[in-house]
């Protein structure tokens, strides 16, 4: 086994060995990439506050998600096509995650079905609902993951409509792929991947082929897909599906302070702010910058987490110092499964453990659930003004001069603008 120090070795190890096409589809943002590179960057301007002469024995990254006890605050993000990045990927993953004590998430979108996952691991998974127009394969697919004792319903609310990733249609995604001149030539040099795949039967979207009417093959399920995310998912419908799954309820894919507090008060489990890993609105903020914003909007009403961007404990820690109560890893998981399956999800957790403990023990810490702002060099621009103080400014706006006023709300929002302006 290659000597694996850190993420970016799964994820060289990983474009090696994968076909291409799949490697791109994990690989990339939507329109220029800007969300996805600022997800990763971002973290960078975040800088740990080292401390010495505490006793750092007895350390724990142990706490609970949601009310699940978890081994530390990472959970696997939902990831569709997962078992195109290797054989039963899912399976491999959901297997990896409860042997490792973190909780799985599978995706809507994957190849391995629910019932298979639920075979086929030992511990009970989360399962991720796109909502789709069509209302009774959305009911029978919540019965059907109740039945297979999924332990929570992760509700993704920022894909109604699809974001455009240039790779994938250059590519001409599809699982399974097909064999053209290129895909074959490249396949020629991934002849594990390629061994693997032809001994096992899952190779198409496990949920939905012979569960949604009118899908019996794979081209017809590109266009079913296409077509069948539901543009008009709103709090209403939210409510329905709440009311039918009955259980624990996560609301994935928020980014704004004021849609944090409309999920808090329906009543979610938790909430994830995330940016789908940069697929989705590209130009909108990094997750890690709008976390502490919507923290700050919703205080303790709701439990939140955040992803998008994570790739080392590091950047656990950081998001746990801003006030996250947990994390999700997409792509740092499904660099490992790439690179050497079950075994590569495994390292993948476990590098991230061991960055998250050694820098938890130089930051003076011996428990994640103590981390805090403290801990963190936080620059101006994650900070945002809460919004008690928003409120405060505008009363004391309606006493003062027009002019007065002009200048105090640009310096406000803006502090150097302000300055600029009045100087
Ligand atoms: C290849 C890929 C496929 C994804 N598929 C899904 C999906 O089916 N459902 C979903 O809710 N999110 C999906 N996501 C988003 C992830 O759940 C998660 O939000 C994202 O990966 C976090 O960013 P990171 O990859 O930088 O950790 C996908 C992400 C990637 C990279």
């Amino acid at each position: 086994m290659p000597v694996i120090t850190c993420i970016d070795d799964l994820k060289k190890l990983h474009k090696r060995r994968t076909p291409k096409m799949f490697y791109d589809y994990a690989e990339s943002g939507s329109y220029t990439e800007q969300t996805f590179r600022e997800n990763t960057t971002d973290f960078q301007q975040l800088r740990l506050r080292q401390k010495v002469a505490v006793d750092m024995s007895g350390r724990s990254t142990a706490t609970t998600m949601a009310g699940f006890p978890v081994s530390m605050p990472v959970a696997l993000a939902p990831v569709g096509l997962t078992g195109m990045q290797r054989a039963d990927g899912e399976i491999k993953a959901a297997r990896a995650a409860a042997k490792f004590g973190v909780p799985f998430t599978l995706s809507t979108m994957s190849i391995c079905s629910i019932e298979d996952v639920a075979a086929h691991s030992s511990a009970p998974f989360w399962f991720q609902l796109y909502v789709m127009r069509d209302e009774d394969f959305v009911d029978r697919i919540i019965q059907r993951a109740k039945d297979a004792k999924c332990s929570a319903l992760v509700l993704t609310l920022d894909l109604q409509i699809l974001g455009q990733r240039h790779k994938d249609l250059k590519n001409g995604l599809s699982a399974p792929p097909k064999l053209t001149v290129p895909v074959m030539l490249d396949l020629a040099t991934k002849w594990r991947w390629g061994l693997e795949m032809l001994a096992t039967k899952r190779r198409f979207f496990g949920n939905i082929v012979g569960h949604a009417k009118g899908v019996g093959d794979a081209s017809s399920l590109m266009s079913w897909t296409a077509e069948q995310f539901d543009p008009q998912l709103d709090w209403g419908k939210i409510g329905r599906i709440r009311d039918k799954w009955g259980g624990k309820l996560i609301l994935k894919g928020v980014l704004d302070e004021d849609d944090a507090r409309r999920a808090a008060e329906f009543g979610a489990d938790a909430i994830i702010v995330s940016n789908h890993g940069g697929r989705q609105l590209d130009g909108a903020l990094s997750a890690i910058k709008m976390l502490p914003r919507i923290v700050d909007a919703v205080g303790d009403k709701v439990e939140v987490w955040m992803d998008s961007g994570i790739r080392s404990g590091q950047d656990v820690l950081k998001a746990l110092a801003l006030g996250a109560k947990g994390t999700m890893i997409g792509r740092s998981y499904i660099y490992g499964l790439g690179a050497m399956g079950e075994a590569g999800v495994t390292k993948a957790l476990e590098v991230i453990r061991k960055e998250l403990d050694i820098s938890m023990a130089l930051c003076g810490e011996k428990n994640v659930k103590d981390l805090g702002r403290h801990n963190l060099m936080i620059p101006r621009i994650f900070r945002a003004i809460s919004s008690k103080a928003t409120n405060l400014l505008k009363k004391i706006c309606k006493f003062l001069p027009k002019e007065f006023v002009c200048r105090a709300g640009v310096f406000a929002v803006c502090p150097r603008v302000g300055r600029s302006k009045a100087a």
